[in-house]
């Protein structure tokens, strides 16, 4: 039988109805979550991300703004940008759209966000505070990640989990997740030796590589939960996941679809951050 289908869209229509209700008792106190996005430069992918942000901010009744920037932008200009907004009182999130040019230091851009401000959970400051405790804010997509497997009510506790990449937006963050939530976590990275061993016993398996249909069906431990936060353009236009869905979804009990599972999870739970991270502001 094939695999149930973790609905990343049914879930977030779910979780933004709350968001835009409690938006509205925010705003009636006079701060209206308001976030801001930054884009330097060009890259496709990042424009097409920060349109899709900023169109689900108004969907929920934040305020929004879009800044792009021409990808020559110098380092000091955006951090002098990024601390207008710091002292800006109708912005509560700020989110710099990662990757920068390269001749910008993205750490050093990151780290001049206010903590209280980082939606992304990117600083040092949350990153920090996530291995060791409480962070203000969790990182989004394993953030959403985490919602999904809420949503069935997994059973994390004692559960095999095993992350593949070790990013610090993704497979990092996500593994402490894990971690917290009871379940023995494996981080698997692109040096890992024999990557099948390791997914194959996996109870969740969350793949966050950048590499198109690289977990096939084979590798995939009958019943589990298949967790797939990639987004990759084959050539012929379509979209794919890191895991090869057609042969994978026989095998798992629950998959996400790509797209259509985490893709929608992410910018639900930025608007999570930046209406928390309002209701914050709002008690001061
Ligand atoms: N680039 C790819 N994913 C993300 C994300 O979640 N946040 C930001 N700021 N940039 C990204």
């Amino acid at each position: 039988m094939p695999a149930q289908l973790l609905d990343g869209v049914a879930l977030s229509k779910k979780i933004r109805t709350e968001i835009t209700a409690r938006a509205a008792i925010v705003t009636a106190k006079g701060a209206r979550p308001g976030l801001a996005v930054i884009v330097v430069g060009d890259n496709p992918a990042s424009a097409v991300y920060v349109r899709n942000k900023v169109k689900a901010c108004e969907e929920v009744g934040f305020h929004s703004v879009l800044e792009r920037y021409e990808a020559e932008m110098n380092e000091e200009a955006l951090l002098a940008r990024i601390a207008t907004l710091n002292a800006d009182p109708a912005i509560h999130g700020i989110l710099v759209q990662l990757p920068l040019p390269a001749h910008i230091a993205s750490e050093r851009v990151l780290e001049a966000i206010a903590p209280q401000k980082d939606v992304d959970g990117f600083h040092v400051a949350n990153a920090g505070a996530l291995m060791v405790g409480a962070p203000e804010f969790k990182p989004c997509t394993p953030y959403g990640c985490m919602k999904l497997l809420e949503s069935i009510e997994y059973p994390l506790r004692g559960a095999r989990a095993v992350v593949v990449g070790a990013s610090n937006i993704v497979g990092k963050p996500m593994a402490m997740l894990l971690l917290q939530a009871g379940a023995t976590v494996t981080i698997c990275n692109s040096k890992t030796r024999d990557l099948a061993h390791h997914t194959k016993d996996a109870d969740v398996l969350v793949v966050a590589t950048g590499k198109p249909k690289m977990i096939t069906g084979d590798m995939v431990k009958s019943g589990s939960v298949v967790i797939d936060v990639g987004i990759n353009r084959l050539p012929d236009g379509k979209l794919c996941g890191d895991v090869d869905f057609d042969t994978a979804k026989y095998i798992a009990g629950w998959i996400t679809p790509v797209p259509g599972g985490v893709g929608p999870m992410t910018i639900t739970m930025l608007l999570m951050n930046t209406l928390e991270a309002a209701e914050k502001a709002s008690k001061h």
